[in-house]
């Protein structure tokens, strides 16, 4: 049978398609849907038809489905929204801009109004009084205003440092340019919400269709979608109105009230919701969030909740903050959207790390207005009905491929199967096994058990770590990392060009680029930026990393729990890989070997290392790619440690600038005089080496009449051999 061209395999339906055929279509489909979301979320130029997408989409399901373990570490299907956009100026916020904390229930609001009477002093009697206004669904948006004028505007971020959207938000009709009124404080801050109208919603969307482009999932990622636009051009296009709900830096308040506050600012010309009020009782407030429960599906905006707040501004300044949230205002929150449907799958997911999610795939189903077509499952405990502190959830009802399950969504946050319908489950309806192979790779899949507190980890993981193409990326790059094999022009970039272009695979594959870029098997050269003279510097990178230290090789290798300090360790105990990797050999045997016993022995190391060890060694796919890398690697016997030297078993503490070498060449070359390193000074500590600029620590080592000698008199100690 002649191997099928492009065009032919595009259309072969998926249960005609052979393993290789899967494999080229996944391929292909990984790339196309990359480049489709790189077209619409980035230069929101879609070049095909909504449905057109979709279709590539379902096609690469489709084959996973039947072909689990060629889903690839790139697949579409790990990826949900969109990328973060590039090119915004980050702007700190010269107040952050927190968060509110959540009240589910009346009882939540009681305690909130309990609470802040006693942290001020008030008896019940006494009146507080609170606005009470919706909580907009949308983005939020710091304007900063000087002399009136327009200067800044930032989105939230992480709170603390946004992303400058000044000319996105200058085409927003609602947002003042300027401000012409004589009482506007030189330096303003108003807070508001960006959001989208729902009838705007429908319209953008239904213009989107008619071009043939994606719709968006809801007004609240039309917002943001619109407002995060790099060409502000599309921003003003786009239906976006605007809410104020508070403020940021202002240099002379201009009223004392919340209510107060809102006044100047209609006055100044920005919208403020005519659903604000003023109430004085929690009654009131509950009654609010019912009325507003009611009306919700009138408005022409999404509101997921009512807020309350304090309405002095003076009892907002004593009441302050918790955290990242203000003591005086609480989002009571709506209740989640639910919706029943059928779980048709459970696929399973190999992150970066190796770590296997199951993700439940749903009959699709709307919820408050999203269409919901696959669940996070968590892990495999979850799916039996235990939570993550052992203790029953779901009443402890296992979920199960054919069931009717309920799914809630709330905000933001991802679906969650929250019951199953037993009275639905089919008669042959089987409690999930969950795999003990990984899907991608197919070596053994374990839950790691922690001998210290004797509880298994929740999370099954891949231990053909080296191997597995899922987590292949990652392992590189942490191979060619500064403290493993430091492969000058070979950072994490350079990993992820060579591995989509199949270059390397497995760490072995590094050494043996040179040698095929001249046979002609691949073609670096052929990549935008390979030219000749990066090139041949990065095979002479490569070259002189042939030769590796053996605590170097051991951290490497990328083995869980074994970090710098515990490969030192090793190294140092066996010396040679020789016997490392023997005991490597029968630590996989058996975890409970003499050699389990030597490695649980050894000062600073334990039985978390020892099952560690035992799960990486006991996959044989990890011993292939080790094999493979012995065959381009010598790896360095580690020099004994000198007894006799003059800090052996000493604590020193590094300080201050060093000239003349860095930090971890300091800490090297003690630890190869046999001394520790310690980060503080203590009572502990035998000698201080303090260069330029030292200043507590120095402080207190003199002050605990500690040893301090300078970089010079320490190189001229550690030179004694
Ligand atoms: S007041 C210290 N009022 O909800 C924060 N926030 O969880 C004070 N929001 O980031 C926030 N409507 O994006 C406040 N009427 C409203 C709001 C509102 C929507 C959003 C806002 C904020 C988030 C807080």
């Amino acid at each position: 049978m002649g191997v099928l061209d492009h065009d032919e395999l595009r259309r072969k339906p998926v249960e005609e398609l052979t393993r290789e055929e899967a494999a080229r279509e996944l391929e292909r489909l990984a790339k196309e849907i990359a480049e489709h979301d790189h077209h619409y979320y980035v230069e929101d130029a879609p070049v095909i038809s909504d449905a057109e997408y979709d279709a590539l989409r379902r096609r690469n399901e489709a084959i996973e489905a039947r072909f689990p373990n060629l889903i690839r570490p790139d697949s579409p299907s790990h990826r949900v929204g969109a990328p973060p956009a590039e090119g915004f100026r980050k702007v700190r916020h010269a107040q952050p801009m927190l968060s509110l904390s959540n009240a589910l229930s009346a009882t939540d609001v009681y305690d909130f109004d309990r609470r802040i009477r006693r942290f001020l002093g008030l008896s019940a009697e006494e009146i507080i009084e609170y606005t009470a206004e919706p909580k907009f669904d949308g983005l939020s948006i710091n304007l900063r205003y000087e002399k009136g004028k327009l200067v800044q505007a930032a989105t939230r971020g992480d709170g603390y440092e946004g992303e400058d959207v000044t000319a996105n938000a200058r085409t927003i009709a609602d947002i003042p340019r300027h401000i012409a009124a004589d009482d506007v404080p030189d330096v303003l801050e108003v807070r508001g919400e960006v959001y989208m109208p729902v009838s705007g919603f429908i319209r953008l969307n239904e213009e989107q269709r008619k071009k043939g482009e994606k719709p968006f999932a809801n007004p609240r990622n039309a917002a943001a979608g619109s407002l995060r636009q790099l060409d502000p051009s599309i921003t003003a296009q786009r239906p976006l109105r605007f809410y104020a709900w508070g403020h940021g830096e202002v240099s002379e308040m201009p009223a004392d009230t919340e209510m107060g506050l809102y006044d100047c600012y209609r006055r100044w010309g920005f919208p403020i919701s005519d659903l604000v009020e003023l109430h004085e009782h929690v009654e009131e407030l509950i009654r609010y969030h019912e009325q507003m429960l009611e009306r919700r599906p009138e408005l022409d905006f999404d509101i997921d909740g009512v807020v309350y707040k304090v309405n002095q501004l003076h009892l907002q300044d004593r009441l302050g903050f918790v955290q990242r949230s203000p003591r005086w205002a609480i989002a009571h929150k709506f209740p989640a959207h639910r919706g029943i449907t059928v779980l048709n799958d459970i696929q399973i997911h190999v992150g970066r790390t190796g770590a296997l999610t199951p993700v439940g795939i749903l009959e699709p189903v709307t919820i408050g207005g999203v269409v919901v077509s696959r669940v996070s499952l968590h892990n495999e405990d979850y799916i039996k009905g235990l939570g993550s502190d052992g203790q029953p959830i779901r009443d402890g009802k296992d979920i199960r491929i054919g069931d009717t399950v309920v799914v809630e969504r709330a905000g933001d946050v991802i679906p969650q199967v929250v019951d199953v319908l037993l009275d639905k489950r089919p008669a042959d309806a089987k409690p999930y096994e969950f795999p003990a192979h990984c899907p991608v790779c197919d070596s053994k899949a374990v839950r790691e058990f922690n001998p210290r507190t004797g509880k298994l980890d929740a999370v099954r993981r891949c231990t053909g770590g080296l191997y597995c193409p899922a987590q292949a990326v990652e392992r590189l790059k942490h191979f060619v990392s500064k403290r493993a094999f430091d492969i000058d022009g070979l950072g994490e970039k350079a990993i992820e060009q060579f591995f989509d272009h199949k270059f390397i695979k497995t760490p072995a594959d590094i050494f043996t680029l040179e040698q095929r870029e001249k046979a002609g098997e691949i073609c670096i050269h052929c990549l935008e930026g390979w030219g000749e003279k990066k090139l041949t510097n990065l095979f002479a990178a490569i070259d002189a990393r042939r030769r590796i230290p053996l605590d170097r090789f051991i951290y490497a290798l990328g083995i869980r729990h074994v970090g710098e300090v515990t490969a030192r360790l090793l190294a140092r105990h066996y010396r040679t890989v020789e016997a490392f990797l023997q005991a490597g050999r029968a630590i996989a045997h058996d975890r409970d070997s003499d050699a389990a016993h030597e490695i649980d022995n050894i000062d600073g190391l334990g039985p978390v290392v020892v099952e560690s060890l035992h799960n990486f060694f006991a996959e044989e796919h990890n011993w292939q790619v080790i094999d493979e890398l012995l065959r381009e690697v010598e790896v360095l016997p580690e020099e004994a440690p000198m007894q006799e030297s003059p800090v052996a078993g000493k604590t020193i503490v590094f300080t201050g600038k060093l000239e003349h070498m860095t930090r971890d060449e300091a800490k090297d070359m003690a630890e190869r005089l046999s001394a520790h390193v310690t980060n503080s000074v203590s009572k502990k500590t035998d000698l201080v080496v303090a260069g330029p600029g030292a200043g507590s620590k120095l402080k207190k080592a003199k002050e605990l009449g500690i040893q301090v000698i300078d970089e010079a008199e320490w190189l001229k100690l550690a030179s004694i051999e």
